[in-house]
């Protein structure tokens, strides 16, 4: 296998807020993936650093009376801390206020406004005289110009959904001081993305860089139409980086959020003395792959690619594009409890355990991820701790200071080699980032294994002296098939993988170690390795995350990019499909719609459209559908997604067998097909109305 070299980032966390577990869910994905391809033997870089700049970090370090740069020092420590504490582990940790960050965006812009990208425009932004700023959408509420509701975010109407600016606004009122903002005009500079239209179609939708949903995302809001110019510049007071060609202005935090990404880089090549142009310039081989969350997909599929297309940089890979984090299907809310900082879940429970959680629901797709009180107890325990860990302590005990036998014993009933022949494809499940796949078919080794141990009961042989032979030789397949599991998850969990090392005196250096078996080798005494959690310390957890401060908002959004945007519907689906014939509300009514949660999908042998749903309604009440989804959907990412169900359909016999109801989609087919989901919320068995 030829040795890749790649470059690997997550999002740079803002510097207003503390990390919480619904950043970690692209943490921890993304140290998942870079330490599996550490241990295929790649050379990998992972990088990362704090976001520091713009208006909300300016505010708040007024509101401390302290400068900006110790606010941003603080906050980035407690940062580290946290990701270290979960074993997240980059090479690199930088910060966007840095000197190579400021030379980089330099250079960027240098060259963007080389390309005659760059155009003046004169905006009229609110100002808040009190607070002496100029107003961020976010900061200005009022009334709508549309619908007349009151007390409307500056960038879009929640009542009639109107997209505007905030000088729109009636009656408007800054938010920060409670004072009428005046209306000022002032020169901002701009990107002219449509100029690298034919571009970014191509790079969007070539289908090597982008998971296929979001590369139909925008083709189909955005692709369509001539880009949006980019509103680049901020004028003073802002706190981040003087434009040096524009004094006054400073570039928007998300000019140099992204160019982030190089300066950490740059930090890394100067410490190892690696050349910055081997991974970001034009001729680099290195790979960029970038892990963010959905609401970014913008900027890091289009401004992101433009920027660098144009400065003539290397460009990224992938862009893996993750959901949010629901607690018990519900958006994370600080009243219930569930706004969750990593370092209180770090005071209840340990860190391993959220990271194999997370594994265990990740998938390729960008549905997501729920976190499950009942299902996190039950997977650490029942998976993590019972079966896998378990067969080191129900074995290792019996050849504590003691060694293996001098020869891995042939009768294990074909086990090891059984589990070694899956490392291929496991490694193929990593590398498309299902790691809930690959986690429920280590489990299944895990079976297998302790079937093993059940049928030769090295307990019974412990007790007879004539057998110790015997003994050792169980013992040495198990520990050997349970050190395989240990490679495989070292990934997801390295502090067992460092545990087990040390049990057995030998380091798990490269994935197919799992391919020869230890043989000889001494076994230290046992320790114990991983304890089982209780709900009581969930529900403590819970407990102990009400009503601490309110999580921050986001710190801004591009003023260009209005969710009303995307509401310039195209009226092809219409003209494919007409409205059908009217129906009375009793037609309707005979249709029993239910919501329902998919707890199982699987691929049915022999049939090209189909995947076998098992949805549930609550109550244990279940139905088997046969969905025409398989070509938009994988299995893995449907499990525990909730949809929306026909509960009361006439079964019927297919091929494959019967099917009790449909799932409701939209789409004309193939791959373009779309599940209807209900809001957070819902419940599975209630009705639809
Ligand atoms: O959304 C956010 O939290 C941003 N701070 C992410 C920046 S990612 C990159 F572009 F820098
Ligand atoms: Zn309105």
């Amino acid at each position: 296998m030829t040795e890749r070299r790649i470059l690997v980032t997550s999002a740079l966390p803002y510097a207003n807020g503390h990390i919480h577990i619904g950043h970690l869910v692209e943490y921890i994905q993304t140290d998942i993936w870079v330490r599996f391809q550490k241990l295929r033997g790649h050379q990998v870089v992972y990088v990362c650093a704090d976001d520091t700049h713009g208006t909300a970090i300016m505010l708040r370090a007024r509101r401390e009376g302290r400068p900006e740069e110790e606010l941003i020092a603080d906050m980035q420590q407690a940062h580290e801390r946290d990701f270290s504490a979960f074993d997240i582990e980059f090479d690199n940790y930088g910060s966007t206020h840095s000197e190579e960050n400021r030379n980089i965006c330099t250079r960027m812009w240098g060259a963007i406004r080389q390309a005659g990208l760059v155009r003046e425009k004169t905006v009229e932004q609110l100002f808040d005289p009190e607070a002496g700023t100029f107003l961020a959408d976010r900061f200005v509420r009022g009334t709508c110009p549309r619908c007349g509701a009151e007390d409307q975010p500056g960038d879009n109407c929640s009542v009639c959904g109107a997209a505007y600016t905030p000088a729109d606004l009636i009656d408007p009122v800054s938010t920060l001081s409670g004072s009428t903002p005046e209306i000022r005009s002032a020169p901002h500079l701009f990107i002219e993305l449509e100029q690298l239209h034919e571009f970014l179609e191509d790079w969007t939708q070539n289908g090597r860089h982008l998971q296929p949903e979001v590369a139909r995302y925008l083709k189909g809001h955005f692709l369509n139409a001539p880009l949006r110019d980019w509103d680049v510049s901020r004028p003073a007071p802002y706190f981040g980086f003087e434009i040096p060609d524009s004094p006054g202005n400073y570039w928007y935090v998300w000019f140099d959020a992204p160019i982030g990404y190089m300066a950490s880089t740059q930090q890394w090549c100067q410490r190892r003395g690696e050349r910055f142009d081997d991974w970001w310039g034009p001729d680099s081989d290195a790979e960029i792959h970038h892990f963010i969350g959905k609401d970014i997909t913008y900027f890091h599929t289009l401004f992101w690619p433009g920027m660098l297309k144009t400065a003539g940089c290397n460009l990224p890979e992938k862009v893996h594009i993750h959901g949010f984090l629901t607690v018990g299907g519900e958006k994370m809310s600080k009243s219930r409890g569930t706004f969750i900082l990593a370092s209180t879940w770090l005071r209840h429970l340990p860190a391993q355990t959220l990271r194999y959680y997370y594994a265990t629901r990740l998938g390729s797709g960008l549905d997501d991820i729920d976190l499950n009180p009942q299902e996190l107890v039950s997977r650490v325990n029942s998976d993590l701790v019972n079966k896998i860990v378990n067969l080191a302590s129900r074995t290792a005990r019996f050849v504590q200071s003691q060694c293996l036998s001098e020869q891995y014993p042939q009768n294990d009933d074909g086990l090891f080699e059984h589990a070694a022949r899956q490392a291929d494809r496991l490694a193929e499940l990593y590398e498309q980032g299902s790691f809930a796949a690959a986690i429920r078919e280590i489990v299944l080794l895990a079976d297998r294994a302790n079937r093993f141990v059940e049928e030769r009961a090295p307990w019974e042989l412990k007790r007879d002296p004539k057998r110790q032979d015997e003994l050792r030789d169980v013992c040495t397949v198990a520990l050997n098939l349970f050190r395989q599991l240990v490679v495989y998850l070292k990934p997801v969990l390295p502090k067992l993988a460092a545990q087990t090392e040390e049990l057995l005196n030998t380091p798990i250096r490269h994935w197919d170690d799992v391919r020869t078996p230890l043989s000889g080798t001494p076994v230290s005494p046992f320790q114990h390795l991983m304890k089982r959690i209780d709900e009581k310390q969930v529900e403590a957890m819970i407990e102990d995350s009400k009503d601490q401060d309110a999580p921050e908002q986001p710190q801004e959004s591009s003023p260009d990019f209005h969710p009303a945007d995307s509401w310039k519907d195209p009226g092809d689906a219409l003209a494919a499909e007409p409205i059908a014939d009217e129906c009375t509300i009793d037609d309707f009514m005979k249709v029993d719609l239910r919501v329902a949660r998919i707890i199982e999908a699987r691929h049915v042998d022999g049939a090209d459209r189909l995947l076998q749903l098992t949805l549930s309604l609550g109550g244990g009440e279940t139905r088997n559908v046969f969905a025409g989804i398989k070509a938009a959907y994988d299995p893995e990412s449907l499990v525990g997604r909730q949809v929306v169900c026909v509960a009361n359909l006439k079964p019927r016999k297919m091929k494959f067998g019967v099917s009790e109801g449909m799932v409701c989609a939209s789409g004309p087919g193939g791959k373009d097909v779309f599940l209807i989901s209900p809001d957070s919320g819902a419940q599975p068995g209630q009705r639809v109305h």
